[in-house]
């Protein structure tokens, strides 16, 4: 079977030379992107000690000439850079894989009119098969008594510039919608009580953490703690390749999940 072909792009970042490190047998990367002014903008990805060779690093002005010998697009940039990547992928009905984060709701409107209909997508805030298996349990969350509150907190790397998280705001989303919250309260200083109403997301930002997720589950005489600790970024990278092989064989034109994906 032929390759998948790559246009990676935010391929200098952390994810982006990760999803380079581990697209092995199977994929082949015929593209990769940074941002304009980048120092990295023309070294190839030798030099960057990336498997891929002479292929070399270039600014988004090529996304266009580069996508056009790719099947998937697949980025992990900023939310402004995918507003106008996103776009220019989808104008050519390429695949695409986006695990950026970050996105308003605005965005995030504007990104499923410029992709449904034209091609298909996987984006996910997390793309680990953990964090996918954990969502579905708090799914289940609307089984527990009246009674029982959710918390959750989160902490990441120094580096990472979205509070909370996107998988975080992904689990509270679940977790609303199972236990009925109505309001998100994101740390508590000074005084009060907790509401019913409520549920509490908190963000840690400590050294090189890749990510942790712990979610408490209380009542007055037990509680409940899952987390997700993620050991190294490979999980997300290589959650990302499962999904760029997943979509070869989808042609809908619509956004999937990554729990679509797994099938959790
Ligand atoms: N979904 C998941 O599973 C998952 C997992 C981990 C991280 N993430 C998310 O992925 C995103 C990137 O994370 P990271 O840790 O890899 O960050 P990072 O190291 O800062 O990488 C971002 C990369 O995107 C590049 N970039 C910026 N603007 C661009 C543009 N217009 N066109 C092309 N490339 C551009 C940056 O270049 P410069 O450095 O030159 O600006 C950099 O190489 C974040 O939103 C993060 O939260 C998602």
């Amino acid at each position: 079977m032929a390759p998948i072909r790559l246009c990676v792009v935010g391929a200098d970042g952390r994810m982006g030379q990760e999803v380079i490190r581990c697209a092995g047998e199977g994929f082949s990367i015929v593209g990769a992107l940074t941002h304009t002014g980048s120092p990295n903008e023309g070294k190839t990805l030798a030099e960057l000690g990336l498997p891929g060779g002479s292929l070399r690093i270039e600014d988004p002005s090529k996304l266009s000439s580069l996508l056009e010998r790719a099947d998937v697009y697949i980025s992990f940039t900023t939310p402004d850079a995918e507003m106008a990547n996103i776009s220019v992928a989808a104008g050519l009905g390429k695949k695409i894989v986006t695990g950026t984060t970050g996105f308003d709701q605005s965005q995030l409107d504007a990104l499923r009119s410029v992709i449904e209909g034209h091609t298909e997508a996987v984006m996910s805030y997390n793309f680990s098969v953990g964090i996918n298996f954990l969502a579905g349990i708090l799914s289940r969350t609307s089984a527990l008594p009246k009674g029982y509150d959710a918390s959750m907190y989160e902490i990441h790397h120094t580096g990472k510039v979205d509070s909370p998280s996107g998988t975080a705001l992904y689990l509270g989303d679940i977790l609303s919608e199972a236990r009925k919250y109505t309001r998100v309260v994101h740390g508590r200083s000074g005084r009060g009580r907790r509401s019913a109403e409520e549920l509490e997301i908190s963000a840690l930002r400590a050294g090189g953490v890749p990510g942790i997720h712990e979610v408490v589950l209380a009542g007055q005489n037990e509680m409940i703690r899952i987390g997700h600790t993620a050991f190294s970024r490979k999980i997300f990278a290589e959650g990302a390749l499962l999904a760029a092989r997943w979509l070869m064989d989808v042609s809908d034109r619509k956004i999937h999940s990554m729990r679509e994906v797994l099938g959790v």
